[in-house]
């Protein structure tokens, strides 16, 4: 039976992150998805890094500036072990009612841009009487930065089983001994859960992450209509090279139900065109739902748990594009039992004992 020094369950952007970093590390790496890798939520994401955004939880916001700053390397580092192009480019309005302009403003720690900037930086946008903000938050492409993750992995020789998913870790005197995937056992001492919304479905140890399910919708405008990320509380839009705009999303506990809504995606749509109303001369071009996995306090859970040679890396919620790099590099450090220069107590797995 084929032994590996770690299988990553999991093959979306942390997993495959994750088995860079250990591969890095000089570890021999399986990864085993269900599916084939980033499938799911990392396929379904917009990819908007917002460390600045005022729902970014504040127990998150140094690591995900740390996360942040990491990102121009880590695509760059990417891009040179494949052709990939990863579209990513900085710069989002935030948009909020007049009424809260001295509060947001307070909160971001920069004041509103005049209407005329506004009109000048963005002229298809329709603020209505609101109020911008402009942050350097950026944007990735998240399906672009799958493909160059998963070719750096297989450069480097990681293995990628899919189609099977992980049902049980075998667990010997309080240590992990190996890997039960619906078809087959693999050896390993050293198993890390990146499962993201299914992560709870592996035995033994119960978590309680939730699917939060996400409408999308992408459609095709001139490639120059918007620069930035325009992102509002009730729908957010994200530019992508080349013409295509991502428009979302909603939250909704649906359970792992990923049906699509044909209502839903008109009432996310006419948010957009409120906003950006040359949207309406746009075709859409894809519309669909995912998965982000929650968890009670909206933290993610990253670490080692009681089961000796056990790792989790899941519960990212809306933001598991932005804290992929990071994650790599905790699980890498707490793999290698050194100390990390974040204070991880929030992100503890013993936080959720049940
Ligand atoms: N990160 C965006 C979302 O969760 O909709």
């Amino acid at each position: 039976m084929k032994s590996w020094d770690v299988i990553v369950c999991g093959a979306g952007i942390i997993g495959v992150s994750v088995a860079l970093e250990l591969h890095r590390s000089g570890a021999s790496v399986l990864l085993i998805d269900s599916s084939e890798p980033g499938r799911e939520a990392t396929h379904a994401a917009a990819g908007m890094l917002s460390a600045r955004d005022p729902e970014t939880p504040q127990e998150l916001r140094k690591i995900a500036f740390a996360s942040e700053r990491m990102y121009p390397e880590f695509i760059q580092s990417l891009q040179e072990h494949s052709d990939a192009k990863i579209d990513y480019r900085p710069g989002t309005l935030l948009i909020r009612d007049s009424r809260h302009v001295t509060h947001t403003s307070q909160q971001l720690g920069c004041p509103a841009l005049d209407p005329a900037d506004v009109e000048r930086r963005e002229p298809a946008l329709s603020l209505a009487g609101r109020s911008a903000f402009l942050l350097p938050d950026a944007s990735v492409d998240p399906r672009e930065l799958m493909h160059a993750l998963v070719a750096a992995a297989r450069l480097k020789g990681i293995h990628i089983a899919h189609g099977s998913a992980v049902r049980k870790l075998e667990v010997e005197n309080g240590r992990i001994a190996g890997v039960h995937t619906e078809r087959t056992h693999y050896l390993t001492a050293t198993a890390i859960n990146c499962a993201g919304a299914w992560a709870g479905e592996i035995s033994p140890l119960p978590l309680p992450i939730k699917p939060v399910k996400g409408h999308m919708l992408d459609v095709i405008a001139p490639p120059d209509l918007l620069r930035n990320t325009i992102r509002a509380p009730e729908v957010y839009i994200v530019p992508r090279t080349g013409g295509r705009i991502l428009i979302g999303a909603t939250v909704e506990d649906a359970g792992f139900d990923k049906h699509i809504d044909p209502e839903t995606i008109q009432r996310l749509y006419r948010s957009a065109m409120d906003l950006v109303p040359a949207l309406s001369e746009a075709r859409i071009h894809e519309v669909w739902t995912g998965l982000r996995p929650g968890t009670p306090d909206g933290l993610p859970i990253i670490g080692s748990t009681a089961v000796s040679g056990y790792f989790l890396a899941t519960g990212h919620y809306r933001n598991g594009i932005l804290l992929a790099p990071i994650t790599a590099k905790i699980i890498g450090s707490s793999v290698r039992n050194e100390s990390s220069a974040f204070d991880l107590d929030a992100f503890s797995p013993d936080r959720l004992a049940q």
